[in-house]
């Protein structure tokens, strides 16, 4: 098989790090994933895999199976699948799924997410899928991958090469698909109209502007970072969507810039972790869906009240988060399901930051491996 990966698109392109120019990339390959899956008309197409109707209808259970970051990216699509098309979606990582001898058969359907398409408890877990009777659909980046040919059917996103160990364009555009996924399947099985799912297309579309407005918040994030590296602990905390896109968020500062930090869901941190909370330890929270904003807010207060250095995530126009915070960033306004691919671009340039700070290998972080293919 063939896989494209000239010279140039493999360059830094004038960035320090990859994982800089890949998070640039994101606006253009976001709408790039789309275009390769909706027509001109905002119709989605997804002919080619086998999702018919009929098949659709006969599922009762979905798993999304994957690891890392794309694990994080799944838990997100549990999240837009469930609520659009009301199917129970359980989400595992894949190092586990195989031992804990999961429940399925022939109305079964595994998505297994992948960049690469070659890790290994990925692969293991997506072929005993397929001896159980399930159909598998792979999302991944990489034609021609383990994966990609071992799959009933594949998807691929367009990131382009994803060279950084630390995934970024991967995750956004692995987003991408899942949500195409949802609206697709949602509208298959009367969930959804047509005229409200070429609403939501458009939307995803809309994206692409609203990303690169998110960029522009990359020098604030430099001199933040500058004050939070010598921290040895930090805290994601959010709510519903809010709580998932926290999740990466830790992950992404934990790879690279090897400060310790834990996701939370806003609400549970007082049953325990709030013990944790000392003066300026660093608490990132995401506040961008408007149904749980005064809750959220109680929360910041909580962490504030013993010390902490909060820094919120909020959409533009948020009221009453500016004097219970320390910094706030505003990411453009957005439906709120679509929050999460604005607020993980702060996170990711975040995290990004603070490696530089600390002068580490932002591309190659230690102890870790970009496709991990041992068990
Ligand atoms: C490795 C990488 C992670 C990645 C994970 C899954 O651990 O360091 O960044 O998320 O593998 O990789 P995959 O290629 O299956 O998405």
């Amino acid at each position: 098989f063939h896989v494209e990966w000239d010279i140039e698109a493999a360059s830094k392109g004038g960035y320090d790090f990859f994982m800089l120019k890949e998070i640039y990339e994101q606006p253009e390959v976001i709408t790039k994933t789309l275009k390769s899956r909706v027509d001109e008309n905002y119709n989605i197409k997804f002919e080619d895999i086998g999702l018919t109707k009929e098949l659709l209808e006969n599922i009762n259970k979905i798993y999304i199976v994957a690891c890392g970051t794309a694990y994080n990216a799944g838990l997100i699509g549990k999240y837009i699948l469930e609520k659009l098309t009301r199917i129970r979606v359980e989400v595992d990582i894949a190092s586990e799924f195989r031992y804990r001898n999961p429940i399925i058969d022939d109305k079964t359907l595994v998505i297994v997410l992948s960049q690469s398409g070659e890790t290994l408890d990925t692969f293991e877990a997506l072929k005993e899928s397929k001896k159980s009777g399930a159909k598998v659909l792979a999302i991944t980046n990489v034609v021609g991958s383990s994966i990609s040919r071992e799959a009933d059917s594949v998807v691929y996103t367009w990131a382009g090469p994803e060279i950084a160990v630390a995934s970024t364009k991967a995750y956004t555009t692995q987003l991408v698909i899942l949500y195409l996924i949802a609206i697709d399947y949602a509208q298959k099985v009367g969930k959804l109209s047509s005229e409200n799912a070429k609403e939501f297309v458009k939307e995803l579309f809309g994206l692409e502007e609203k990303v690169a407005k998110t960029l522009l918040y990359e020098k604030e994030l430099e001199e933040i970072s500058k004050h939070i590296i010598k921290q040895h602990s930090m805290f994601y905390l959010g709510r519903g969507l809010d709580y998932l896109t926290a999740l990466e968020g830790s992950l992404k500062s934990k790879e690279i810039s090897y400060i310790h930090s834990e996701a939370f869901p806003s609400g549970e941190l007082k049953h325990g972790t709030i013990a944790l909370i000392d003066d300026g330890v660093p608490v990132v929270i995401n506040v961008t869906q408007d149904s749980l904003l005064d809750k959220s807010v109680s929360n910041i207060k909580e962490v504030k009240a013993r010390g902490a250095y909060v820094i919120a995530i909020a959409k533009e126009g948020a009221e009453n988060i500016e004097e219970v915070c320390d910094k706030v960033f505003y990411i453009p306004k957005v439906n709120d399901d679509l929050a999460c691919f604005l607020s993980i671009i702060i996170h990711q340039l975040f995290a990004y930051h603070l490696a530089v700070a600390k002068g580490n290998d932002v591309d190659k972080p230690r102890n870790l491996a970009k496709s991990v293919t041992v068990e």
